[in-house]
């Protein structure tokens, strides 16, 4: 069965936690260091071009975005969190990004789950381990997107997508390997979202 996206629209731009809609319809949110492919992999699901704003410049979505996408109906809530980890973002910032991450996430009862992406060609670090042991300890459910598969030759691809679930210290099931240009992986991952949001209810 092929998914059919009916809607997806913008519904919420927010500085601030405060300043989303009130929780009430299933969430998902997205989480991600700085340019690992967030908006581009959410527009690629929900079969938008330009639904969300992708950039060159890393820390380009400081601002909270909410959107809702009609699918397999059911109405589902997409939540792209600004990027972690830019450089150039002095620490008090950064400490700032951290403490309204982990508001957001400990504190919306709507929330079913959370997707991290992970950029394929790069080494998993603490940000990324640390965050999937805080969602588990949180019990909020969690899937890891591998993103940018087509930036790899096949051969080398694998053994990244390998090399990646491994570091990530979690069932290699919960991983899955992505691309917002190929559309590799999205079926895959939007099965697996679609799985979690029926749990959760
Ligand atoms: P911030 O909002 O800054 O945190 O970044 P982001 O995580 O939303 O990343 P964004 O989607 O803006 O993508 C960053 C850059 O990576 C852009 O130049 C995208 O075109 C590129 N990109 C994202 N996904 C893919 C992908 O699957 N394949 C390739 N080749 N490029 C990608
Ligand atoms: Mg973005």
């Amino acid at each position: 069965m092929k998914l059919k996206i009916k809607r997806a629209e913008i519904v919420s731009t927010a500085a601030r936690v405060s300043q989303l809609l009130e929780p009430g319809l299933p969430e998902v949110a997205f989480l991600g260091r700085s340019n690992v492919g967030k908006s581009s992999l959410l527009n690629k699901l929900v079969n938008r071009k330009q639904l969300a704003r992708t950039s060159n410049t890393p820390g380009k979505t400081r601002l909270i975005h909410m959107y809702e996408v009609d699918i397999a109906g059911r109405t589902i809530r997409f939540v792209d969190l600004p990027g972690y980890g830019y450089a150039k973002v002095a620490r008090t910032e950064r400490n700032a990004w951290k403490s309204m991450i982990e508001g957001y996430l400990a504190n919306r009862p709507s929330l079913c789950a959370a997707v991290l992406l992970q950029d394929m060609r790069r080494d998993v670090t603490d940000d990324e381990t640390l965050l999937l042991d805080w969602l588990d300890e949180h019990s909020i459910a969690s899937l890891v997107a591998i993103t940018k598969t087509d930036k790899l030759k096949q051969m080398r691809r694998a053994k990244r997508v390998k090399e990646v679930k491994s570091q990530l210290l979690i069932a290699p099931a919960r991983a899955i390997p992505t691309s917002s240009q190929t559309g590799d992986g999205i079926e895959q991952l939007w099965r697996a979202i679609l799985e979690r949001v029926d749990d959760a209810d």
